[in-house]
């Protein structure tokens, strides 16, 4: 693949309320000081009642648009990476091109969870890479509070909402270098929203039996998190041809510091070279990393000329990883 694609322009939008670990001891049963050591977390963001993943998707896409001085018009395609869409059907890209008005865009979802907008990344690449468009928006977008168990403290503390949006397109700013995706099937019930598809339909059962909640095995999501993200992260910079000395400044998909942390030491990268906004966030899911890749370029964490690495993990199992030079 010749033509270089990278970052046109970069936004993310982050709901008002914030829900902090003191408050989250009045809804379970858990301490500040557990979250705070388990996972890093001391606070998340809500969306608002009737703000939708489409609502947030919006905002950071309008943002971004700005960042690459384009319109919506502009736009040749809209991916949206989420596992929280407005609804089953149609999909949340095509409620954003709506309220975007971008009505030349083609647009759809992409299901990877939590590797989803690396995943949107390298779909949107191939697409302008091939010269079929120029002006792809990918966007990784949740409202996971409307799908976490509020009386289940094992997952509820540990995710928040959020969107995150890029424009890429035929530039040298930010170029992608290389990818790599990867998936397991086989792990798929590790980490599950068990009812609301055809395997099993809404009724006062599903219902009654919570299954329309997110359902995740921590212990073992953890070791395959370490183990997917680090291989994929040495892939992707083996594949860029560049020493993991290397890498200025890792963007990962924040879940956990204690993932992030055993990462990077795995990948044999120092823990101050990675982006870090858990504490602040939570886990946004897909989109986790490209909220942080934002805050990172707007803080000056990645300047001009320097090699960032984008890693994520997320149900599926799935994981992704690339490296851009800014
Ligand atoms: N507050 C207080 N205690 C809690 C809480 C809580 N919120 N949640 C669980 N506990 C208790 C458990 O009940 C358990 O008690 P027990 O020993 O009496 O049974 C104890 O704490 C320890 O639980 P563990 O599961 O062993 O704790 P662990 O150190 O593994 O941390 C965690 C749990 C944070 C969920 C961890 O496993 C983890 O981060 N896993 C990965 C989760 C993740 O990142 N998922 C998403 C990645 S993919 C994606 O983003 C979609």
């Amino acid at each position: 693949m010749s033509s270089p694609v990278g970052f046109l322009g970069l936004g993310f939008y982050v709901p008002e309320k914030i829900l902090t670990n003191a408050e989250l001891e009045k809804v379970v049963e858990t301490s500040d000081e557990w979250i705070r050591t388990r996972t890093g977390i001391s606070q998340r963001r809500i969306a608002a009642e009737g703000e939708n993943t489409s609502d947030l998707a919006l905002k950071a896409a309008q943002a971004a648009l700005a960042d690459a001085k384009l319109t919506p018009q502009d736009l040749d395609m809209i991916l949206v990476a989420t596992m929280t869409p407005d609804m089953p059907c149609p999909s949340t890209a095509c409620i954003l091109q709506a309220k975007l008005g971008a009505p030349q865009a083609a647009a759809m979802d992409v299901a990877a969870a939590c590797s989803g907008f690396v995943y949107g990344l390298v779909m949107g690449q191939q697409f302008v890479a091939c010269g079929t468009y120029r002006h792809v928006l990918v966007i990784g977008a949740e409202v996971l509070s409307r799908v976490v168990d509020w009386t289940d403290r094992s997952t509820c503390v540990l995710f928040g909402d959020g969107a995150g949006a890029a424009v890429i397109g035929p530039t040298t700013r930010g170029q992608i270098l290389s990818t790599h995706l990867g998936s397991d099937g086989t792990k798929a019930d590790l980490l599950k929203v068990p009812a609301g598809g055809v395997a099993q339909p809404a009724s006062v059962q599903s219902v009654e039996a919570r299954a329309h909640y997110l359902k995740m095995n921590g212990g073992e999501v953890f070791k395959c998190a370490v183990r997917g993200m680090s291989e994929a992260a040495l892939k992707a910079i083996e594949k860029a041809g560049i020493q993991p000395e290397q890498v200025k400044c890792v963007v990962p998909h924040q879940a956990n510091i204690r993932i992030i942390e055993a990462v990077v030491e795995r990948a044999g990268i120092p823990l101050e070279k990675v982006y870090l906004n858990v504490d602040r966030y939570g886990n946004m899911s897909a989109a986790s990393t490209i909220v942080a890749l934002c805050e990172a370029v707007k803080e000056g964490r990645i300047k001009k000329g320097d090699y960032a690495l984008l890693v994520a993990f997320g149900a599926g199992l799935t994981w992704g990883a690339c490296v851009v030079k800014w």
